[in-house]
């Protein structure tokens, strides 16, 4: 069977997603693109690829011969180069999150459908080993029925908001904290089959890092009610002085319940320990070691900066694609996963007020 012949674009996020599209035996670079000639030229020479291989201009790039495109440009762009390249007849792996406006997400998914290509949503943080363990034991019904969960994803990213060097304002500083929703609400979801219908937040002031846009507002809390009618809580901040950043689960369900350890992300450690009760089994919480990575996976697994969930999210794209089959966090799931953050912002917004979340098949 031929390669599948991979574009990316981006060069960050596009250069670890790229060495684990060069590792899949299935798949080939083919097509770089950034419009930054430095950072193009660099991505280039990583992958050992010719001039005529690498663009500058997106148009061009989507024209390219190439079967597939990972987005790794920032958010704003998401929509319309997810939509230039399913129209192109390619399948897009598109970095988080989906688009920053619901009719974005909307648009996507009617596109997906008109066009038949595969799209996903690069979620990575549902494919963390320890989410992927609990997985197994919501599915086992081990924690009963769940009713309530919750996430905490605080990242002080102060510089990603104002380059520290020109004092230029980057496209972080306009985004609310609670838009970058899909860490939290993306395993939660995954984990309890389940979407948001409701949502409401707080937060919107701006105190510590001013000047620099809603991007800076110290802290928001969302609530959320699902279809199956749990409840989920999620915080969300990029300016809070914190280290290690928090990335941070918990679970509870009419037998158990489960979560993670409020020390470690990725970038510090492999291991956040944490407990599992379950009712009938455990006098008191089991303390469990759970890990970002899995112990099993191959060593250039662990390539992209985020455990191994990058290698096993890029292989169930894959397996989409050659199976003909519905890729796990396909377009419908992420505006379901993406949407509720670009709704509780608009209620923080105004005045706290729960407010419905739209669903599109
Ligand atoms: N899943 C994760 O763990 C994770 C981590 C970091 C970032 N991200 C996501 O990755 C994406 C990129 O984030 P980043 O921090 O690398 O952003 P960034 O601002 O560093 O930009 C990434 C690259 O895209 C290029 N670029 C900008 N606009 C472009 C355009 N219109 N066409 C082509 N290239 C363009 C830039 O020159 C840069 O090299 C965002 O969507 C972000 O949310 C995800």
């Amino acid at each position: 069977m031929r390669k599948l012949k991979v574009g990316l674009v981006g060069a960050g996020r596009g250069t670890g997603y790229g060495s684990q599209f060069r590792n899949h035996t299935r798949t080939e670079i083919s097509a770089i693109c950034d419009i930054n000639p430095e950072s193009l030229e660099k991505m280039r020479v990583t992958f050992g690829l010719k001039k005529s291989q690498a663009f500058e201009n997106y148009d061009d790039f989507v024209k390219a011969d190439i079967d597939i495109i990972f987005l790794g440009t920032p958010m704003p762009f998401h929509a319309e180069q997810a939509i230039k390249a399913l129209e192109n007849d390619k399948h897009v792996l598109s970095e988080v999150t989906m688009a920053t406006t619901v009719k974005d997400c909307e648009n996507i998914i009617r596109t997906v459908k008109k066009t038949g290509k595969k799209y996903m949503m690069a979620e990575n943080y549902f494919y963390f080993h320890f989410i992927q363990e609990w997985k197994r034991i919501i599915e086992e019904e081990k924690l009963g029925r769940i009713f309530y969960a919750e996430s905490e994803y605080v990242h002080e990213i102060r510089n990603l908001l104002r380059d520290p060097k020109t004092g230029k304002l980057l496209w972080r500083s306009s985004r609310p904290p609670i838009y970058y929703c899909s860490h939290c609400l993306g395993p939660l979801l995954m984990l309890l089959d389940d979407r948001v219908i409701k949502a409401t937040a707080s937060g919107k002031a701006i105190s510590m890092v001013k000047e620099v846009g809603i991007g800076a507002i110290d802290m928001q809390v969302g609530i959320f009610e699902t279809q199956k009618g749990a409840t989920i809580k999620m915080l969300r901040s990029q300016v809070v002085p914190r280290e290690p950043p928090l990335v941070y689960y918990s679970i509870y369900g009419t037998k158990g319940c489960v979560e993670n350890g409020r020390w470690a992300h990725p970038y510090s450690s492999d291991i956040t320990t944490g407990i599992l009760y379950i009712e009938g089994e455990d006098k008191v919480a089991r303390k469990v070691d759970w890990t970002y990575s899995d112990p099993k996976a191959p060593g250039e697994a662990r390539k992209g900066g985020h455990g191994t969930s990058e290698y096993y999210l890029v292989k169930d794209f894959i397996d989409a694609i050659d199976n003909d089959t519905k890729p796990p966090i396909d377009a419908v799931r992420a505006a379901d996963i993406t949407i509720p953050g670009l709704i509780a912002h608009e209620s923080a917004m105004k005045g706290n007020i729960w407010l419905d979340v739209p669903h599109f098949e």
